[in-house]
């Protein structure tokens, strides 16, 4: 049932986006878009993205500090972060602006890609700034733009903005009592 429904779905949406009238539930195009569809499912999956963000804090302590201090002070510590204080947390947006930039190396606009620093997407609403914020590209453009950015973004935002609140990362403790660093791998996949 959910097979057929994913199907007819997909033909829909061939049909208004390339004007290809699906005749058969085997149409190779719908196939396609199903696949499509499962992957696209996969990526919003809760967890996904955010499950990269435990070792990119883990690493990166300074910046973790450095949030949870903004929102200690400008939320407090009698409730959690919600989307009408986003716009009060300038440190928090730059820390998922940050992580949106994981995609991209490009040193003409990031100097020294390698390097977590949230602090370099401050200036980036400043009016007159040049700078390139992340989160005006990775989703894509124009008419092939990612049409599930909004809820992604929001999703992130409230992921990444409670992990913040509410958790002390920190590296693993080895046997021998050493820090593990977690190694700053992605595995191949849609978003990951
Ligand atoms: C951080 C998470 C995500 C990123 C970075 C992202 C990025 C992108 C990008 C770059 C494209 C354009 C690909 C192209 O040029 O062909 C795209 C397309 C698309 N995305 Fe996302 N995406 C994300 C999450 C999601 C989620 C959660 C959904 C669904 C709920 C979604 C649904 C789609 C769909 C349906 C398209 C195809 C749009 C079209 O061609 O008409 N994406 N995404």
């Amino acid at each position: 049932m959910r097979s057929i429904v994913d199907r007819f779905l997909a033909a829909i949406m061939l049909e208004i986006t390339y004007g290809r009238r699906v005749q058969s539930l085997d149409d190779e195009l719908v196939r396609l878009a199903e696949r499509g569809m499962d992957g696209t499912n996969e990526a919003g999956r809760p967890g996904a993205v955010p499950v990269d963000f435990f070792p990119i804090l883990a690493r990166n302590r300074s910046a973790l500090l450095k949030a949870q201090e903004e929102i200690d002070r400008v939320v407090g510590r009698d409730r959690l972060p919600e989307f009408s204080d986003r716009d009060s947390l300038p440190y928090t947006n730059a820390l998922l602006e940050e992580v949106y930039r994981a995609m991209t190396r490009d040193t003409k606009h990031y100097p020294e890609p390698e390097e977590f620093r949230p602090e370099r997407h401050l200036r980036s609403k400043l009016p007159g700034s040049k700078a390139l914020l992340p989160s005006s590209f990775v989703f894509g453009f124009g008419r092939r733009v990612c049409a599930g950015q909004n809820l992604a973004d929001a999703s992130m935002w409230l992921a990444i903005a409670n992990i913040v609140a509410l958790f002390d990362v920190c590296k693993a403790i080895d046997d021998a009592g050493k820090e593990v660093t977690p190694p700053a791998e992605f595995l191949p996949g849609f978003t990951r």
